[in-house]
């Protein structure tokens, strides 16, 4: 849930440390800082509470430099975010920077305490710099890698951890378990990250450590070890992700720039999928047993969030299409009831950032319950992707604001590739029916350029709503899901109430909150449940409802009843969602900036939720 990065190498590394962590901030942004092993030996430190911007100014103000450093961006969950619980942490000699939850620091504070060690702040992760340093007192000789296998063995939890010691200056320690870190790999230099955009500037070849590894890094060479300590060989990867695709690129912000971003990305995440004849999908790379998966007797998908309604979204493409039974469960209440499955059920879940504590925990639930498991993630080898027994990349790219949107649009395609792959091996659709669906999905980058071309409109209406205590969100099939989809992206980035609600069950209760302030926005595509939804919505004018109408081109009816009506390209239902969630984000993000919130770091959220 925070952000670490590490140098050693040939240059001073105040601007790497600095500069990674900007890159890093969506993992958290309580406080930040970094820790420098300086000239005569001692090491250096800055922390501050609040944003990197709050720790650049404290550094700028008295500079220091060096050759070995760590930082860290956080979010806070033991200890409240204060400039004493922002990392990194020191205890005598050693200094650290964690990610992670370490699950029995209370009952190791109360010992150390005992043992006449003193503690400067209220994290779990201040003993873990303890326990190094007492071994480290104990034996003297030990080097500092010892010392943390030695304190590894001591620990409950999750951790990234970068470690360095007065003692030891000329190296850093990385140890990962449960929480993502990554080694890059530089000329006389290396870099230890939470994740690649932090260092893509310096290098492009990475070594993914993996649960259990401890590694040393020294300006003459890189040691990984296994968590006995036995040493292991890994073969770096090379990633071609542009840099400046991190960056905003002139637009205001990463989400918006994001939003843009997404025909390219959904034709990214088509490319190289598509047979010849484009009458099937092809699925190589999924590593399960395809005679397995198309005699598969169940499906269950599991996420959290945005990625839940992807999951949603998933379930009625594979079960009109190959027609497969498919229950979706939040990953946080699947791994505490009992569920049913055995080895005839594959388990999909579905993840941008593969490291969501929950769904990780669902999917391992779901292996050790016999079932199969196929990750769809986007971030390249994040735990998810490695522990399935098969993933399906989406290529979204770096996704770096908070909310989720091109990641959200590819996981659609991902869903649509996989629902088609399973239709033609069950027999449930012929080349010609695959090759229609196909073919539709060619046509989603163009129908969304369009709706990205009107983003004006959406711009326009802002100051007209921005004032709405409360917002409700109506569809019907799987528009419903997207109505769900746009109330979670209204609320988490522009703070006002909202609720997705299935059209259908409006007077079942919701309709008696309709006056003349509640915004509605109902999606009423042509699609087959037009006509009911229309319906609903003529319920909703006659109670004097503010209606926002998301209706297909060339509807002239809708525009009776709506106070503002946003159009879509007239498309096949299998990829409406996809477009219609383009107008849900557009409008979410002109209303949040409009109210002038902090639309990429929107306000006790964080990227990748890898805490329970
Ligand atoms: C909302 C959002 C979150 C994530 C959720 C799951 O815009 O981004 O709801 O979708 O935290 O994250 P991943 O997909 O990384 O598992």
């Amino acid at each position: 849930m925070c952000g670490i990065v590490g140098y050693v190498g040939r240059q001073g590394c105040a601007e790497i440390l600095l500069d990674g962590l900007g890159k890093l901030e969506y993992r958290g942004y309580d406080s930040a800082g970094i820790a420098i092993g300086v000239e005569d030996g001692s090491v250096q430190t800055v922390r501050a509470e609040g944003k990197l911007k709050n720790l650049q100014r404290a550094y700028y103000q008295a500079p220091f430099e060096g050759l070995v450093g760590l930082g860290h961006t956080r979010w806070a969950t033991h200890g409240s975010p204060t400039e004493s619980n922002a990392h990194p942490h020191r205890a005598g000699r050693v200094i650290i920077a964690h990610n992670g939850i370490i699950e029995n620091y209370a009952s190791l504070k109360e010992e150390l305490l005992a043992s006449g060690r003193t503690f400067e702040s209220a994290t779990d992760t201040e003993v873990v710099a303890h326990l190094i340093d007492r071994e480290l007192e104990k034996n003297p000789d030990l080097s500092l890698h010892q010392a943390t296998q030695n304190m590894l063995a001591l620990i409950e939890g999750s951790y990234a951890l970068v470690i360095m010691s007065t003692s030891n200056p000329d190296e850093l320690i990385v140890a990962r378990h449960a929480s993502p870190m990554v080694i890059g790999l530089g000329e006389d230099e290396y870099f230890a990250a939470s994740d690649i955009p932090a260092v893509l500037a310096h290098t492009r070849q990475f070594i993914f450590l993996e649960d259990g590894q401890t590694a040393i890094l020294r300006r003459d060479g890189l040691q990984i070890f296994d968590e006995q300590g036995n040493s292991v060989e890994m073969t770096p990867r090379r990633i071609n992700w542009d840099p400046i695709s991190a960056e905003k690129q002139g637009y205001k912000h990463f989400m918006l720039k994001e939003i843009f971003e997404q025909p390219a990305r959904i034709a990214d995440t088509l490319r190289g999928r598509l047979s010849k004849e484009l009458d099937d999908v092809i699925l190589s790379e999924v590593d399960i047993s395809k005679e397995w998966l198309a005699n598969v007797q169940k499906i269950v998908i599991v996420a959290c969030g945005t990625s839940y309604w992807a999951a949603q979204i998933s379930k009625h493409m594979i079960e009109r299409h190959a027609r497969i039974a498919v229950e979706c469960d939040l990953a946080s209440e699947f791994r505490y009831r009992d569920p049913v499955l055995d080895e005839n059920t594959l388990c999909v879940a579905i993840s941008q950032s593969g490291e969501t504590a929950d769904t990780l925990a669902a999917m391992r639930m779901a292996q050790e319950l016999g079932a199969k498991t196929l990750g769809i993630c986007n971030v390249v080898e994040s735990t998810i992707a490695r522990e399935a027994n098969g993933v399906l990349y989406t290529h979204a790219g770096p996704e770096i604001g908070v909310a989720s949107t091109k990641a959200f649009s590819t996981q659609l395609i991902a869903s649509a590739l996989l629902a088609i792959w399973l239709g033609r091996r069950r027999g449930n659709l012929d080349a010609q029916g695959a090759s229609e669906l196909i073919q539709t999905l060619r046509t989603v980058p163009n129908a969304m350029e369009k709706i990205l071309l009107d983003a004006e409109q959406y711009e326009s209406i802002a100051p007209d709503f921005a004032d709405a205590q409360s917002f409700l969100f109506l569809g019907r099939g799987p528009q419903h899901i997207i109505a769900n989809e746009g109330a979670l992206k209204l609320k988490e980035i522009s703070y006002i109430h909202a609720e997705g609600y299935a059209a259908g069950e409006l007077k079942h209760g919701p309709i008696a909150l309709i006056d003349e302030h509640l915004p509605i926005v109902v999606i009423a595509t042509k699609d087959r449940v037009y006509d009911k939804v229309v319906s609903n919505l003529e319920e909703v004018k006659a109670r004097g409802g503010r209606v926002i109408a998301v209706v297909t081109e060339g509807d002239n009816h809708v525009v009776n009843f709506a106070e503002k009506v946003f159009f879509v390209p007239d498309a096949h239902e299998f990829i409406q969602p996809i477009l219609t969630v383009v107008s849900m984000q557009l409008l979410s993000y002109y209303i949040a900036d409009f109210k002038g919130t902090d639309v990429d770091q929107p306000r006790n959220l964080a990227k990748s939720v890898t805490v329970e």
